[in-house]
């Protein structure tokens, strides 16, 4: 099912990447890492330039930003035939050739990296430096899975054996992997996915978010310009029914999934209950993440990189901070200088490259924001309510709670829970966060090395950050993914990822 089919006038009215004429502006690295201080100054006239050129192309090719058509359930199924089909052709090419197709879409990606900053904007609501990030994440996811997937998918693995006896163990494709994705990251996760299936020698039936297809659609024409064989990749648009649709199909060999993890829990039992073989899932879901402030931290770092944390990308993370834990001898400083930062974010168009925080994403999430913002108020002490614009806009909220099991739930915005503790109490917190049964990201700001240690030992969390913000893992340096209700434990953009896509085989031969 080509894209085409799937896609209703998309060249007439998205306007193609391809088209673009505009000169390649790096794109700056490392915009949420503990070394943005440093380089800022130094990206400043590139990033303006970009900010120039993101807002010229928005302007001249996406008045509006597009239209899809969702799949039917026919179009679906034909999809997973199709790329059976195609996964015999792909997964019979050298993993050179599939590395260097996904080098030709890094390659792509950099040079019209504006055109999809420019669809980040207009159809995910993602400010400039959040779009920027995203793109540099899926080059990297690219480039990554290729030096990779070299590496693990070449030759195999001669094993020992007696004489007269050749052992290889190797890495194969498993054959049809269904990749559905979530709207927050709707190129990055969408790409990463894909590229982790297709480089280990999977074909791919992709299902982004409902929300955010016109990117995803754009990364497909992408893939399929570098190399990737139309048969080997496929685009099936629509919610979450085409996705239980497509889990279901008796011919599919894996599933990797990223979203909440009520609806990995929804895929997994859909697993185990459907015909034909017995296949993976990889989940990477959500968390109610904490972090941890004792009376050794350094109060301006401490506000700077909670405000980072848990208000940029309009709290749209799943790494993002929810829950505060403050000493309570420096709770007070702390909390009026945290809400000080939080008094300067601008809140508004994400095209305007000044923003901070832009829109959440629809309707419906501003909805249980907002109820959930009138229960706080009701049920705990509020520190901070910012103002928010007209529109589907959400200001970032602190309120402080009176125990940490208050909160049961993860809350996918800009609103911050904080909890006091006593330090003779710290064992305390570390029990309320092990309750969450989550173990995504976790923060620590602290100077003394035996509760950092202790901290990190006790607690099972998938990314820990040590005096520091807990956003913007980086591939290839920060592997991504969590424990418990957070996943299921392969980490993306890391080491490991791209054998969980393949199978093993032996070969034994009487020589
Ligand atoms: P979601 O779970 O509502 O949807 C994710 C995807 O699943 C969408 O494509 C949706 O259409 C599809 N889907 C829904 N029901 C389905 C079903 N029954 N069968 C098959 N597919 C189905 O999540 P969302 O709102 O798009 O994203 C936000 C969530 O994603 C948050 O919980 C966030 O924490 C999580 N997330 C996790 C990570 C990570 O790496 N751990 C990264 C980003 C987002
Ligand atoms: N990988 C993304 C982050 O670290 C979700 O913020």
């Amino acid at each position: 099912v080509p894209v085409s089919q799937l896609l209703r006038r998309p060249a007439d009215i998205i306007g193609r990447a391809d088209d673009a004429s505009h000169p390649n502006i790096p794109l700056p690295r490392d915009l949420y890492g503990p070394k943005r201080k440093n380089s800022r100054g130094i990206e400043l006239g590139e990033r303006a330039a970009l900010a120039q050129l993101v807002s010229d192309i928005a302007a001249a090719r996406l008045p509006v930003a597009g239209s899809v058509a969702d799949a039917t359930e026919s179009e679906a199924n034909a999809a997973i035939m199709a790329a059976r089909a195609g996964f015999k052709h792909w997964a019979a090419t050298s993993a050179e050739i599939r590395a260097t197709v996904l080098e030709k879409a890094a390659d792509l990606l950099e040079a019209r990296a504006a055109y999809y900053i420019a669809l980040l904007q207009r159809e995910g609501g993602k400010t400039l430096d959040d779009s920027i990030s995203e793109v540099r994440e899926a080059v990297d996811f690219c480039r990554y899975y290729a030096a990779r997937g070299r590496e693990l998918f070449g030759e195999g693995k001669a094993m020992p054996g007696p004489t007269g006896e050749s052992n290889l163990l190797r890495l194969r494709g498993r054959g049809v992997f269904v990749a559905i994705s979530p709207w927050n990251f709707p190129l990055a996760i969408f790409l990463g996915q894909v590229t982790a299936a297709l480089m280990a020698g999977n074909a791919a039936v992709a299902k982004p978010a409902e929300q955010t297809p016109l990117i995803a659609a754009e990364a497909v024409r992408l893939l399929h310009e570098a190399g990737v064989p139309t048969s080997a990749l496929h685009l099936v648009a629509g919610d979450g029914r085409i996705g239980g649709v497509l889990v279901t199909h008796p011919d599919i060999a894996g599933v990797v999934f990223t979203g909440s993890t009520e609806v990995a829990r929804t895929i997994n039992r859909a697993l185990a209950a459907k015909d034909g073989p017995i296949v993976p899932l990889i989940a990477e879901t959500g968390g109610i993440n904490a972090m941890i402030v004792d009376a050794t931290a350094l109060p301006e770092q401490v506000a700077d990189d909670v405000v980072t944390s848990a208000f940029r990308s309009a709290g749209q993370r799943c790494s993002a901070l929810r829950l505060l834990f403050l000493q309570d001898d420096v709770a007070d400083r702390m909390i009026e200088m945290i809400a000080g930062a939080a008094r300067e974010l601008v809140i508004g168009d994400p095209s305007d490259p000044a923003t901070h925080i832009g829109p959440v994403i629809d309707a419906e999430a501003k909805q249980r924001l907002d109820a959930h913002i009138e229960r706080m108020k009701n049920e705990a002490r509020v520190h901070f309510a910012g103002n928010a614009p007209q529109g589907n806009y959400v200001a970032p909220h602190i309120f402080e709670l009176s125990n940490a099991d208050q909160l049961t739930e993860e809350i996918f915005g800009p609103v911050l829970h904080v909890v006091r503790y006593r330090a003779d109490r710290f064992d305390q917190v570390l029990q309320s966060i092990e309750r969450t049964g989550y173990g995504l990201t976790l923060g620590i700001h602290s100077r003394i090395e035996d509760t950092v240690e202790d901290t990190i030992e006790r607690l099972q969390v998938g990314n820990i950050y040590v005096n520091r913000n807990m956003i913007g893992a980086v591939v290839g340096v920060q592997p991504f993914g969590g424990h418990g209700l957070s996943g299921t434990g392969p980490k993306a953009g890391g080491p490991h990822y791209l054998a969980r896509f393949a199978t093993e085989q032996t070969v034994t031969v009487n020589t």
